[in-house]
């Protein structure tokens, strides 16, 4: 088969990260997706930044939503961020032209998902959004496919590798908030608006995401009550850590059937206090840990890289080789139209 000709919007660190991967790992690649993967144009902001990387071989578009008008480009690749703006424009003209998209954009796929999903079912498009949740855990694939036998009944775990960077060092070292903040931004985790993460937003995206995924229900993100991690101290992490516990950044989605067919769903992301004999207090770093529990297969847990170049660009890499392997299946693990008509879901109170 030709070669899967794509296009990468958004050269930052898991942009970058993707041309490295296709560079060192291209044979292999192409061994298991049946042809190869070639970069054919690319956009960022910034053309003269200094990226460390030799983009000749690449055409450059200083307008990225020119990227899903080429004639040469079968799939387009998001690494921009924001939930609006350039990287929807350039999602719904490339879904809408009839192309794939991938992203690792959580917070468009929180809001936009359902939408998008639609526009690519009516183009005979695919959309991929492995790298959206839990970096480079395979967890959409993992619910989605993987235990897409089963009825999911709870999903919880750490979905943010900058907060967990950032309490695990604090617990570790001592050292304070603003300084570990820094440092992880640093290394490439945080989100370009760091408060995405230490405020939860970014841990709520990924929530609402995995809900709908492994519940069936449609993406209810505005249905997420959320508390970050800014107001934790250093004398709270040592208290915890005085009665036997470490406080960890947690996201929880339960559903269950209620009165009249419908479900109540419950999505809250919080600090918790975990114990320490539990398996996710001894995740530390970036690291994220995703517990999906299954009426067939019990429970399983995910474990991997949270947030970084190199994790993120093999999630993005897979949905690659997902879509060069001509794999049709939906978005959600549900057509569109079945998530839309599925049963009323009720906020959870408890
Ligand atoms: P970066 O900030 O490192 O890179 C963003 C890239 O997008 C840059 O190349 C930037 O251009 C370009 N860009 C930003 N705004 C515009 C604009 N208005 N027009 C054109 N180009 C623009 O972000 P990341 O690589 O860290 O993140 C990219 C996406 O991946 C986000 O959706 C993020 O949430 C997600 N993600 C990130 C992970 C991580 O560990 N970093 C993990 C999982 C998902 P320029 O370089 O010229 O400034
Ligand atoms: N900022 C995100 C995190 C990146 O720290 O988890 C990965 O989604």
């Amino acid at each position: 088969a030709a070669n899967l000709r794509i296009a990468l919007a958004g050269l930052g660190t898991v942009g970058t990260g993707v041309i490295r991967l296709l560079a060192d790992n291209g044979a292999l690649i192409a061994s298991r997706a049946g042809r190869g993967i070639d970069i054919v144009a690319v956009s960022a902001r910034d053309r003269q930044r200094d990226r460390g990387i030799d983009l000749a071989p690449y055409a450059w578009e200083d307008d990225m939503t020119a990227l899903a008008a080429r004639d040469d480009v079968d799939v387009v690749v998001e690494l921009v961020g924001g939930s609006d703006g350039p990287a929807l424009a350039l999602a719904r003209s490339t879904l809408g032209a009839g192309k794939s998209l991938v992203t690792a954009n959580k917070a468009m796929i929180a809001h936009h998902g359902l939408e998008l999903a639609r526009l690519a079912e009516d183009h005979a498009a695919r959309l991929r959004y492995e790298a959206a949740v839990a970096g480079g855990i395979p967890i959409v694939k993992g619910l989605g496919e993987g235990a897409a036998a089963n009825r999911i009944e709870r999903i919880y775990g750490i979905l943010n590798g900058t907060c967990n960077y950032i309490l695990s060092e604090m617990e570790d070292t001592g050292r304070d908030f603003a300084e570990v903040l820094s440092e992880a931004q640093a290394l490439g985790y945080a989100e370009a608006d760091p408060t995405f993460d230490v405020e939860g937003v970014d841990a709520a995206h990924k929530l609402a995401i995995l809900a709908s995924l492994g519940f069936g229900t449609r993406l209810d993100f505005d249905g997420v009550e959320i508390d970050g991690i800014s107001r934790i101290r250093a004398a709270d992490i040592a208290q915890a850590g005085a009665l036997g516990y470490v406080i960890r950044l947690i996201g929880l989605a339960d559903c269950e059937l209620a009165g009249g067919g419908g479900r109540h769903l419950f999505q809250r992301v919080a600090p918790y206090l975990v114990p320490v004999s539990h398996p996710l207090a001894g995740v530390d770093g970036p690291t994220n840990a995703v517990v999906a529990e299954g009426n067939f297969v019990g429970r399983l847990l995910f474990e991997g890289a949270g947030a970084g170049d190199g994790p993120t660009a093999s999630a993005v890499v897979a949905d690659l080789v997902d879509i060069a392997r001509g794999s049709a299946a939906p978005a959600f693990s549900l057509p569109v139209e079945a998530l839309e008509a599925s049963a009323p879901v009720d906020p959870g109170h408890r």
